[in-house]
């Protein structure tokens, strides 16, 4: 698939990216602009010939019919046989026909019903059963149904002027523990987020929060702490939360996709639904523009033929994303499972195997922290990963002006470092001082940066509600072109099925209620010293 690709990619051998800043329009070219935000690739080792045969693939994918087959409804995840349709959760004045029907007036009404309740519980319309305002909200949720709302409560921080919002994920008992103890039950929400109601985690979570809410408030008003995100309304009615307060979404929008609807109503309840209305926008705006921008223009499209070429045609496995904002510090958890669970697949969607890597790996931490400590690897190790740098021109605390210089001075310090590095000479004459002869060669050494390392950096005015969603659509729409190109599905998610399947299984085993006997000799090791280390 990518064989005149290979031959740019061996062409350009020992070619050092500063050297393409010779051209003085190396930088405006090599961007895209668009919706205020600037997107930098011009650190990167893409030429115009490169990037012509990248945009070339776009083309044999044709990536254009398939972006319309998923705004316009068509099943294109096909191994589920479902619409993917995250996009018609902001695009609210939009008619969309899945089997004959037109959703969008559903997607308006639980808009709107959201609306309602989350303006009611912030002006405290809507009291917990003992007469007090909800002061707490605790989104109980795993995977999808976590990492947006979480990522984006944190994110939005400064807009926040509701509740207090906490998530609980994990099904180590010291998640939820630790969240409850410092909460007051009498004044809790507990938000059930999950699309089957059936996640195992979820669930047992949910069941932990119920009996505290009932060992402190009385079982018979457990229910009405409760409020249900979910697409599986018969579940959400066995546990007993009042229909008026589930919040219900179609299998069009996957799990990972999902925060732009009841899965946002932490968010929501946050920031208002005014500013929700604002994100939702920020994400219909990038909508459009991916719809309507040609080739270069078009920031996703770059966002993703970038990655493909440091993925597939450098060999670069990683990828890291480097938010400079300390608010970001959970995006890379959410980009980890938007990229990793719709594109870590070996198989293509006709069920052949792929004939090249799936997508990258993807991880990362906020800046200045990430500098602290594992940036040493990225300047100096062996292996090269391409960053992903983001940061606002601008912060919230104006009082604090100063932190934000200091901010945006290291981001642009770290991608500047990366490509120019530290030749033995200039190490030398670093250290001239201190050593000489062989020991000064030796120290030198030590000193030296490669260079020539990748990175492209995002940069925005200010991080808005309307700016998050145009970072987290931009991003979406990347990870579907990614996709399309490599030809897999990136709307199903098979590989987390069996780790479920196989710790259902030894449950009874790690109780002790069946034996182990089955299981190959290290897992019935483990079991073993589980067993006697227990208490
Ligand atoms: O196990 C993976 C997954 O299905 C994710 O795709 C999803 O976001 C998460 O679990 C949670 O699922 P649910 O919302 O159904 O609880």
């Amino acid at each position: 698939m990518f064989e005149e690709l290979k031959t740019l990619q061996a062409k350009t051998g020992e070619r050092q990216i500063l050297s393409l800043f010779d051209d003085n329009n190396r930088a405006r070219d090599f961007s895209v602009t668009a919706l205020d935000m600037l997107f930098d690739y011009s650190k990167t080792n893409i030429d115009a010939e490169t990037r012509d045969a990248l945009l070339a693939l776009v083309d044999r994918a044709d990536v254009a019919s398939r972006c319309e087959a998923m705004f316009s409804g068509q099943k294109i995840n096909e191994t589920e046989g479902r619409a993917v349709l995250h996009t018609a959760l902001r695009n609210l004045d939009a008619s969309v026909i899945v089997d004959g029907n037109d959703v969008m007036p559903g997607v308006r009404e639980t808009l709107d019903r959201m609306a309602t309740f989350a303006d009611a519980v912030r002006k405290e319309e809507i009291k917990a059963p003992g007469g007090r305002a909800f002061t707490d909200v605790v989104n109980i949720g795993i995977g999808g149904s976590d990492l947006g709302p979480a990522m984006g409560v944190l994110a939005l921080a400064p807009y926040a002027d509701g509740p207090r919002c906490h998530f609980v994920s994990n099904v180590d008992g010291a998640h939820i523990h630790d969240t409850l103890k410092d909460l007051n039950a009498a004044t809790t929400l507990v938000i059930v987020a999950s699309k089957t109601f059936t996640t195992i985690e979820t669930m047992t979570n949910a069941a932990t929060a119920r009996d505290w809410i009932a060992s402190h408030c009385g079982s018979d008003v457990a229910g009405d702490h409760f409020a249900a995100l979910s697409s599986n309304l018969d579940k959400t009615a066995e546990f007993g939360i009042d229909p008026a307060r589930v919040f219900g979404f179609e299998d069009w929008v996957g799990g990972r996709y999902s925060i732009w609807g009841p899965i946002g109503l932490s968010l929501m309840l946050a920031i208002g639904p005014d500013d929700f209305r604002e994100f939702l926008a920020g994400g219909a705006a990038m909508d459009a523009h991916f719809r309507e921008a040609a080739g270069i223009e078009n920031m996703p499209l770059m966002l993703a033929l970038v990655g493909i070429w440091h993925n597939q045609l450098c060999g670069h496995a990683t990828r890291a994303v480097l938010p400079y904002d300390q608010r970001l510090s959970r995006l890379p958890a959410y980009f980890q499972q938007l990229e990793m669970e719709s594109n870590g697949k070996s198989v293509a969607m006709d069920g052949s195997q792929l004939d090249c890597n799936s997508g990258p790996i993807v991880w990362g931490e906020p800046g200045t922290n990430g500098q602290h400590a594992f940036y040493q690897l990225i300047h100096q190790g062996t292996r090269v990963v391409p960053c992903e740098f983001m940061v606002a021109a601008q912060g919230h605390e104006r009082d604090l002006a100063h932190q934000h210089d200091l901010l945006l001075a290291n981001c642009l310090a770290q991608s500047e470092a990366l490509m120019r590095g530290r030749s033995l000479e200039e190490a030398k004459e670093k250290v001239a001082g201190k050593f000489a002869g062989a020991e000064l060669e030796r120290q030198a050494s030590h000193r030296v940066f490669a260079g020539n390392r990748p990175s492209t950096t995002l940069i925005y005015p200010k991080l808005t509600p309307k700016m998050l969603g145009q970072i987290i659509a931009l991003y979406e729409h990347r990870v579907f072109v990614e996709g399309v190109i490599l030809g897999i599905n990136s709307y199903d998610q098979w590989g987390v099925e069996l780790g479920k399947e196989l710790a259902t299984a030894l449950g009874p085993i790690v109780t002790g209620d069946e034996s182990a006997d089955s299981k190959d000799g290290s897992t019935k090791q483990l079991v073993a010293y589980i067993h006697a280390h227990k208490g």
